[in-house]
């Protein structure tokens, strides 16, 4: 059986991942800090899965639950680090921005080495970051969403690189999410897709082992008009 581990999967996209990928087969382990939530979803599916409790703020301990998961499962062929948070910065309040960088950055570091060297070890692999397409904005609204999905862009970009070197099948993917309809998203800002439809491409995106995927599709447009947007525009949009 092909076995899977979601890093953040007791809510939002990574919880309709994992309903998705179980019904493609896999079997699942299911990391969060929300024990509830995660054995809600575990007896929601149909076959036998695991569950590691784990706050990847914490990033030294959560290599270690994630390490521990790894040789439980025993044969782990695809990781997802989609673990995030993230909110509109209309003050510069400092406990939500160091969360911000220990859960986007620091904590998603910790866990792409453990993930990166368990497949080198393994011999082939597929590892699957959750950025955004904020990674592509530098504006006054969110400055520290988005300075640590930029970082997520560009450490999994060198990440691919290694990969390459290595010359071991292992796959790398970048997934920018434009708006998805999860906890997360307060409000109903423009083109937000439903969690199913966006976690339906991603699914079809991780399976074709695409190295980049924008869910849903069209969001590769915004993040091109992004990257070529003149600085002072970017400034009075954001
Ligand atoms: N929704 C969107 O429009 C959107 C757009 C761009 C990017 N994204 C990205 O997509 C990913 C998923 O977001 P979502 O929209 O599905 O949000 P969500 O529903 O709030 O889910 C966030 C997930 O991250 C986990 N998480 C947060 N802090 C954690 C911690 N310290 N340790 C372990 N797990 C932690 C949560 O689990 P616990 O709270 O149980 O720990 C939850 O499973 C995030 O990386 C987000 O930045 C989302």
């Amino acid at each position: 059986m092909k076995q899977a581990i979601i890093v953040g999967a007791s809510s939002g996209i990574g919880y309709e991942l994992a309903v998705q990928l179980a019904a493609k087969g896999y079997q699942l382990g299911l990391v969060a800090r929300r024990l509830e939530k995660l054995e809600q979803l575990s007896s929601s599916l149909a076959a036998e899965h695991f569950i590691a409790q784990s706050d990847v703020s914490q990033a030294e301990q959560a290599q270690q639950q994630l390490t521990d998961l790894i040789e439980k499962m025993g044969n782990v062929e695809l990781i997802i680090l989609n673990s995030g948070v993230g909110q509109q910065e209309k003050q510069l309040d400092w406990p939500i921005e160091r969360e911000m960088i220990d859960v986007n950055i620091r904590g998603f570091a910790a866990l792409t080495v453990v993930a990166m060297n368990y497949f080198r070890e393994r011999g082939n692999g597929h590892l699957v970051g959750i950025s955004s397409v904020a990674a592509h904005m530098s504006g006054g609204m969110a400055p520290t969403y988005a300075a640590t999905k930029a970082f997520v862009s560009s450490y999994f970009n060198g990440m691919r690189s290694r990969a390459e070197y290595s010359k071991l099948p292992i796959t790398v993917t970048t997934v920018e999410p434009g708006f998805v309809d999860t906890p997360m998203v307060q409000g109903s800002p423009i083109w937000t897709s439903t969690v199913e439809k966006a976690v339906s491409q991603l699914v079809t995106g991780i399976l074709n082992k695409k190295g980049h995927i924008y869910i849903t599709k069209r969001w590769r447009y915004v993040a091109w008009l992004l990257n070529i947007m003149p600085k002072w525009l970017m400034r009075r949009l954001f």
